[in-house]
């Protein structure tokens, strides 16, 4: 199994083949001669054609990079962790699918985390509507020896590979029935796409924020607070197949890790400037984490 195998065209759906002769890291062409170049950093850019779904950038370059500074710091390592332990078991080989993969932090580290624990080959792609954020994530993945700017000289057909591709998760450039885990850590769930990608019996692995996440945080951003749960529910096809939830404290400095943290997520949008400012004022804070790991099952 290769990305080639997985990745369809999004303009018409075909299969998509390397061009031969051509200079640079290569492009891919399908049969109705759609092409696609590979970038520089090695991700091809499978989002739909048309200026207004390309508008739909994802979070801005800033925003994944705070994201990614936060999440180097390890404080939210645990939930890759339990992701690989959801998986269920798992031999020889797994496709994972990464739906809304942000910098690529938690892809990379969900696909070497099953790959250890189960001792398979993982062939993972995350999907991402930010060309920044895949491109982040191509960077990752080959500095641990997962992915290849030369998209198509990859370490070779025996390891774990990762790859990032900039698309839209809900219309997924991907071909049906070959992935056997979906992952969607704080993202939309694109649930007509998943099942169509899934292979019988694959599961969805859903993380998400709990009524408390980071319920300090917000506390000193609003006046009032929500405490709404946001575990997603699942339509029919797929069977709810476990649940971990995880609660924990961190101890968060600033300058520095507050101030990312804030940034990557959307209270840096929606506070006011005053309370933003009232935020960073503080030397650090002790922060209530509260997730929600959830697997479901698509039924055969
Ligand atoms: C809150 S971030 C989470 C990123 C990453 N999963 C993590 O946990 O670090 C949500 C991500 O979903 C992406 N996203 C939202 N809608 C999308 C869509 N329709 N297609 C592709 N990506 C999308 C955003 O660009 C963003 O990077
Ligand atoms: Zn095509």
């Amino acid at each position: 199994m290769d990305i080639l195998d997985l990745i369809r065209c999004p303009s018409c759906g075909g299969p998509l083949h390397p061009e031969t002769g051509c200079p640079g890291p290569g492009s891919l062409r399908c049969a109705a001669g759609h092409t696609f170049d590979v970038s520089k950093q090695g991700y091809v850019n499978l989002l739909p054609p048309g200026r207004a779904s390309n508008q739909r950038s994802g979070d801005e370059a800033e925003m994944l990079r705070a994201r990614r500074r936060f999440l180097s710091g390890g404080y939210y390592d645990r939930f890759s962790e339990t992701v690989s332990e959801m998986a269920g078991d798992i031999s020889g080989e797994t496709v994972l699918f990464d739906l809304g993969s942000g910098d690529g932090y938690h892809t990379v580290r969900a696909a070497v985390n099953i790959s250890q624990k189960h001792g398979c080959r993982v062939l993972a792609l995350g999907f991402e509507a930010s060309k920044n954020g895949a491109a982040m994530g191509c960077r990752l993945a080959e500095e641990l020896g997962l992915h290849s700017r030369k998209l198509f000289e990859c370490p070779g057909n025996a390891g774990t590979e990762v790859h990032f591709l900039p698309a839209n998760i809900f219309r997924l450039p991907a071909a049906d029935r070959c992935a056997g885990l979906v992952l969607s850590m704080f993202a939309p769930i694109p649930w007509d796409e998943a099942g169509r990608v899934l292979l019988p019996g694959g599961k969805l692995i859903a993380v998400s924020a709990g009524p408390d996440h980071l319920i300090e945080m917000r506390k000193v951003l609003y006046d009032r607070v929500e405490t709404n749960d946001f575990l997603p529910e699942a339509p029919a096809g797929f069977r709810p197949a476990g649940r971990v939830s995880d609660r924990y404290t961190i101890s968060v400095g600033n300058p520095g890790a507050l101030g990312d943290l804030l940034k990557m997520t959307p209270h840096y949008y929606r506070a006011t400037a005053e309370n933003r400012e009232r935020l960073l004022r503080k030397d650090g804070m002790e922060l209530t984490v509260d997730v929600n790991c959830t697997v479901f099952e698509l039924e055969g």
